[in-house]
């Protein structure tokens, strides 16, 4: 007489993950609807009623009225949007505004001192390092941050670590000028 024996499958559980039952606690789940989400943009606490989904870039431009930064691809190439989260750059068009929660966002407008422009500023005026203007506040917070990354040693350097940033008027010359002068005037400064 035979005997049939059942096998039966079973999921293989990876060792260390926990079973379905263990999953470990997950954050209050927020939105798809409007949610209020605060950001701290140049200093200033706002809140805002937005769909977690929005990004950054739209937040500071449609809900803020924070302009500076700009839209050019609203795909992360072309550098139009950069602002700094936490002193570091970001391009904000791929950026989630939910995500800046407890993180200091500065835009090109936090950059001047009252009516005292940033030095950075002061050298795109005085080496003519735009046309049209459009991708200046994206070149302007990448620039200074380029410094303070120590990516500025040589005009290679310089080139390379604002790659990211595309001027469609090819103000590039006089950019890496402006970096250069800021660039030499805080190194003398040391
Ligand atoms: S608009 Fe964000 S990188 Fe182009
Ligand atoms: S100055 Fe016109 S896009 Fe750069």
């Amino acid at each position: 007489m035979s005997h049939q024996t059942t096998h039966r499958t079973h999921t293989a559980r990876v060792p260390g993950q926990p079973r379905a039952t263990e999953a470990a606690p997950v954050a209050a789940e927020r939105g798809p609807g409007t949610v209020e989400v605060t950001l701290t943009v140049n200093g200033t606490v706002h809140d805002i009623e937005i769909e977690p989904r929005v990004s950054l870039l739209d937040a500071l431009r449609e809900h803020l009225d924070i302009t500076g930064p700009k839209k050019g691809c609203n795909q992360g190439a072309c550098g139009a949007c950069t602002v700094w989260v936490d002193g570091r750059r970001v391009v904000s068009c791929l950026t989630l505004a939910i995500s800046c929660e407890g993180h200091e966002v500065t835009t090109v407008e936090g950059l001047a001192d009252g009516d005292e422009l940033h030095p950075m500023q002061q050298a795109f005026v005085e080496h003519d390092a735009f046309q049209c203007g459009y991708c200046t506040p994206g070149q302007l917070m990448s620039a200074i941050a380029l410094i303070e990354e120590g990516h500025a040693d040589d005009d290679a350097e310089i080139r390379e670590w604002m790659s990211g940033n595309i001027c469609r008027c090819a103000a590039y010359p006089n950019i890496c000028s402006a970096i250069r002068a800021v660039r030499d005037a805080s190194e003398g400064g040391r």
